[in-house]
């Protein structure tokens, strides 16, 4: 397919979700193709996976810019060379600036793992754990200048079981991210979920249904998405 949307992930560590992406851009009809992967800290692990998967990768240290400006300006110059389209942010934890934003609204997403506008931050599961919610999950959202924040393009949903730790519950709702995401960022690209006055908007063609939020109903239940190595995925569960 020659129109797939050409889409570079930015990350800062270990890089399941974006393992995730290349995997499902590897189907053929996949409307999307993996043009780059992007670092900000020699952290981020998944960078080497990436590059060992053929995909192009630059590492944009933060720490060799004087501030978050010139970092992200960086940012934006890479991008540029490599063609992107759009931009995935999977695991990138640092906040963009108002210009980078700006420049790529509407055509960048994030996955935040929990079910916004609940527990934006840090230790998402552990405060799901702590305030008694019965299900938790994860978003993809359009982002926006605030943190976490954004459009909503698609959520799943897990359940929190009884002695689950914050560990069990991230494992069980990293694997609904893994899908989550390929899925999304296959809505975006087809431009069946775009941005309208500050909403998504979904076109009749989006084939997103109810059956598709929920799922992982048990912690071992299979998730089946006919392009994602999930094998291969695995191993990157915690
Ligand atoms: C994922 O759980 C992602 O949802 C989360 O970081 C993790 C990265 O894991 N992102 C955020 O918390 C954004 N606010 P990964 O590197 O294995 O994809």
């Amino acid at each position: 397919m020659n129109s797939r949307k050409r889409v570079a992930i930015l990350i800062s560590g270990r890089g399941s979700n974006m393992e995730a992406l290349i995997a499902a851009a590897a189907g053929d009809d996949y409307p999307a193709e993996i043009v780059g992967v992007i670092a900000n800290t020699p952290k981020a692990r998944g960078l080497e996976s990436a590059r060992m998967r053929g995909i192009p990768t630059r590492m944009v240290p933060q720490r060799d810019y004087p501030d978050r400006a010139a970092h992200d300006e960086a940012i934006g110059a890479v991008l540029e060379e490599l063609g992107a389209e759009m931009v995935c942010l999977a695991g990138y934890m640092r906040l963009l600036t108002p210009a980078f934003v700006e420049r790529w609204a509407g055509r960048m997403i994030n996955i935040h793992p929990s079910l916004l506008p609940a527990f934006p931050g840090l230790d998402t599961h552990s405060r799901a754990l702590a305030a008694g919610v019965r299900v938790h999950g994860a978003t993809v959202h359009f982002v926006t200048e605030a943190m976490d924040d954004g459009p909503i393009v698609a959520q799943a949903a897990v359940p929190v079981l009884a002695g689950d730790t914050a560990d069990a519950l991230a494992a069980r709702v990293l694997k609904a991210e893994h899908r989550l995401y390929a899925q999304a960022l296959a809505m975006v690209a087809r431009g069946e979920a775009r941005v309208e006055g500050g909403r998504t908007v979904f076109s009749a063609t989006s084939d997103w249904g109810a059956e598709d939020a929920l799922y992982s109903p048990a912690p071992d239940a299979p998730v089946s998405l006919e392009t994602l190595d999930l094998e291969r995925l695995a191993r990157f569960t915690p």
